[in-house]
C-alpha cells in the first residue's frame, strides 16, 4: 500500500525557553501523532525540509527522528524517508483517535442554541446517479450531453491559465459570459436587461437563497404555486417566511387573488409551470404585475425549462413585460446542459444590483471562473445554440412517442394532454385510482411516477401523476407506457 498523507510539516507548540530542541521536536511530533494529525503510514517531510523549516540544525531534527523511532512511534526505511508506524505503540491505544466512520455528534443540551434558519432548513431530495428510465422527471438526457467538447474546451481555457492567474471577478461573474446571457435573453426570452443586471449564481435555488436573504424578512408572506416547486418553498420556510400557496389553472396562478394581501413576493414559473406545464396567459401576467406595482411587492420568475417549447407561441419573459422594476428572472444551464454544473443565472432589477452584488461577495465572492470562462467559450463558439436545437428536436420526438404511446394505452384511465413545452408533463388519473397507489405501484415495477400530490400542500382536487420523457429513449419510453398500463388495469381489477 503506497504511504498515506503527503508529507506536510505539521503545526507544533511554541517552544518554551529552556528545553532542547530536540525534545520540544519530538514531543511536538508524538504529540501530532497521538492526536491523529499524523496518520499511522504517514509520511514525514524530510530532515533537511524539518530543519529549514523550525530553523534547527538537521542533526537536532535526527535525534528527535531517533528517539521515536526508539519509542515505536516512527519507523525509518532507509532511502525512502520516515514514517508513521502502522504497528503503534501501546501508550497509542489509550489516545483518542479519530473515527473511521462520522458517527452522530451526540445530543447537545439547549437546541435554541441553533438560528431559526438551522432548525427550519430541510434537505432537497437527490437521487441515486442511475440510468435512466420510465418516467424520470426533471433530468434532461445527460448521456446525449456533447462531453468531449466539453473537455476540450476545458483543456483549452486551462491551458491560457487565465483561471488560475486571475485573482478573482466580478461578484455578478465574467464580463464575456453576462454580456452573452443578456444577448440571449433579450432575443429568445424577450427579457429587457443590461449586462450589468445579470448576475451568475450556482443555479435557481441559489437565485432563490440570495433573493431571499435580501427581499424576504421572517415572517413576511410569500406567494407560491399551488401545486408547485418544493425547493423554492424549502428557501421561504428556512428563512422564516409565511407561505400562502395560490392555486394554479389552466391559466396559470390565479391572479389576483385576495390570499394575496400583504405578500412581499410571489414566486412563479410562468414559461411552463412546475409541475402541471401550463403556461400562464398574459392576462394572468398583467394582473400579476399590476398587483406586484400597487403593492410594491416583488416577483420571483423562475425560467427553470423554457428553453424547449416545441409548440405554441413563446410569450415573452413576466420580466419583459414588467415596467415598474418588481421581476427577478431567473434562468438555469442544469436543464439545457447538466445539472452538476451548478451554474444560472439571475436578472436583477437595476435598483438592487449593488446589493446582490455584494451580497455575492460576502457569502461567496464568486462562482468558480473556469466554468465561467467554459460556458462563455461554449456559447460564443456557436455550440450551445446548436445543443439547444439538436436537444429540442430528440425531446420533441421523445413527447410526442410519450403522447402517442399514452394515447394507446391508457386511453380512459390516465391522460396526457399534449405536451407544449419542458422536460415532463402532468397525467391525469380519470377512472377514479388515487395517484398515491399507482405511484407505488409502478415502483415495484421500475418506473418512477411522482403523484402530483407531493407538490401540492392541500388535498389536491384531480389525481395525477408528474412523467418525464426528457432523459429517456424512445424503446424506454414504450416499454414504460405498457408497463403503466398493466399497473392501471390492476388498479382496475383489484
Ligand atoms: C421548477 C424548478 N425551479 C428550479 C430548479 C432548480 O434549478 P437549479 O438546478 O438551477 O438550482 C428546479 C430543479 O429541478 C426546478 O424544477
Amino acid at each position: 500500500m503506497p504511504p498515506r498523507g503527503g508529507p506536510f510539516v505539521p503545526a507544533l507548540p511554541p517552544r518554551v525557553a529552556g528545553t532542547a530542541a530536540y525534545r520540544w521536536l519530538a514531543a511536538g511530533l508524538r504529540g501530532a501523532i497521538l492526536e491523529g494529525r499524523l496518520a499511522p503510514g504517514a509520511r514525514l517531510p524530510s530532515t533537511r525540509l524539518l530543519a529549514d523549516h523550525f530553523e534547527l540544525s538537521r542533526g537536532t531534527v535526527v535525534s528527535a527522528f531517533e528517539e521515536l523511532v526508539a519509542e515505536g512511534y516512527l519507523e525509518g526505511e532507509s532511502g525512502s524517508g520516515t514514517f508513521v508506524n502502522r504497528v503503534l505503540p501501546d501508550d497509542f491505544f489509550a489516545a483518542p483517535r479519530p473515527p473511521a466512520k462520522a458517527t452522530p455528534a451526540p445530543a447537545r443540551k439547549g437546541a435554541g442554541q441553533l438560528t431559526r434558519y438551522a432548525r427550519q432548513v430541510e434537505h432537497l431530495e437527490t437521487s441515486e446517479p442511475t440510468p435512466p428510465h420510465a418516467f424520470r422527471a426533471n433530468e434532461p438526457a445527460l448521456d446525449l450531453f456533447p462531453a468531449k467538447l466539453w473537455a476540450q474546451i476545458a483543456g483549452r481555457v486551462l491551458r491560457r491559465g487565465s483561471t488560475i492567474r486571475v485573482a478573482e471577478c466580478d461578484p455578478r461573474g465574467v464580463l464575456p459570459l453576462r454580456q452573452a446571457i443578456a444577448e440571449y435573453l433579450g432575443a429568445s426570452r424577450g427579457v429587457r436587461c443590461t449586462t450589468d443586471q445579470i448576475a451568475i449564481v450556482s443555479g435557481i435555488q441559489d437565485a432563490l437563497d440570495l433573493t431571499t436573504r435580501l427581499l424576504v424578512e421572517p415572517g413576511d408572506i410569500v406567494c407560491t404555486e399551488e401545486p408547485g416547486y418544493v425547493g423554492a418553498d424549502r428557501v421561504f420556510t428556512a428563512a422564516g417566511a409565511t407561505i400562502r400557496a395560490i392555486p394554479v389553472d389552466e391559466h396559470g396562478m390565479i391572479v389576483p387573488s385576495a390570499r394575496m394581501g400583504g405578500a412581499r413576493l410571489a414566486y412563479v414559473t410562468p414559461a411552463h409551470q412546475f409541475p402541471t406545464g401550463v403556461l400562464m396567459s398574459l392576462p394572468r401576467r398583467l394582473a400579476l404585475l399590476d398587483w406586484a406595482q400597487r403593492n410594491g411587492a416583488w416577483i420571483f420568475e423562475d425560467d427553470y425549462d423554457s428553453e424547449f417549447r416545441y409548440s405554441g407561441r413563446p410569450i415573452p419573459a413576466l420580466q419583459g413585460l414588467d415596467r415598474s422594476g418588481s421581476v427577478l428572472f431567473a434562468g438555469s444551464f442544469s436543464k439545457v446542459l447538466f445539472p452538476s454544473l451548478r451554474m444560472g443565472y439571475l436578472v436583477v432589477p437595476e435598483a438592487l444590483v449593488d446589493r446582490f452584488a455584494a451580497a455575492r461577495s460576502v457569502r461567496n465572492r464568486h462562482s468558480p471562473l473556469l466554468e465561467q470562462e467554459m460556458l462563455a467559450e461554449f456559447i460564443a463558439a456557436g455550440h450551445f445554440g446548436r445543443h439547444l436545437r439538436r436537444m429540442r428536436e430528440i425531446y420533441a420526438e421523445r413527447s410526442a412517442t410519450l403522447v402517442a404511446e399514452a394515447t394507446a394505452h391508457w386511453a380512459g384511465r390516465l391522460d396526457v394532454s399534449p405536451i407544449e413545452a419542458g422536460l415532463q408533463t402532468a397525467a391525469w388519473l380519470t377512472g377514479g385510482q388515487a395517484a398515491s397507489a399507482v405511484a407505488q405501484r409502478a415502483a415495484l415495477r421500475g418506473l418512477e411516477a411522482t403523484p402530483l400530490s407531493n407538490y401540492q400542500r392541500s388535498k389536491p382536487t384531480r389525481e395525477g401523476l408528474h412523467l418525464g420523457f426528457a432523459a429517456i429513449p424512445p424503446s424506454e419510453i414504450r416499454r414504460g407506457v405498457r408497463e403503466l398500463a398493466r399497473v392501471l388495469d390492476e388498479g382496475a381489477h383489484g
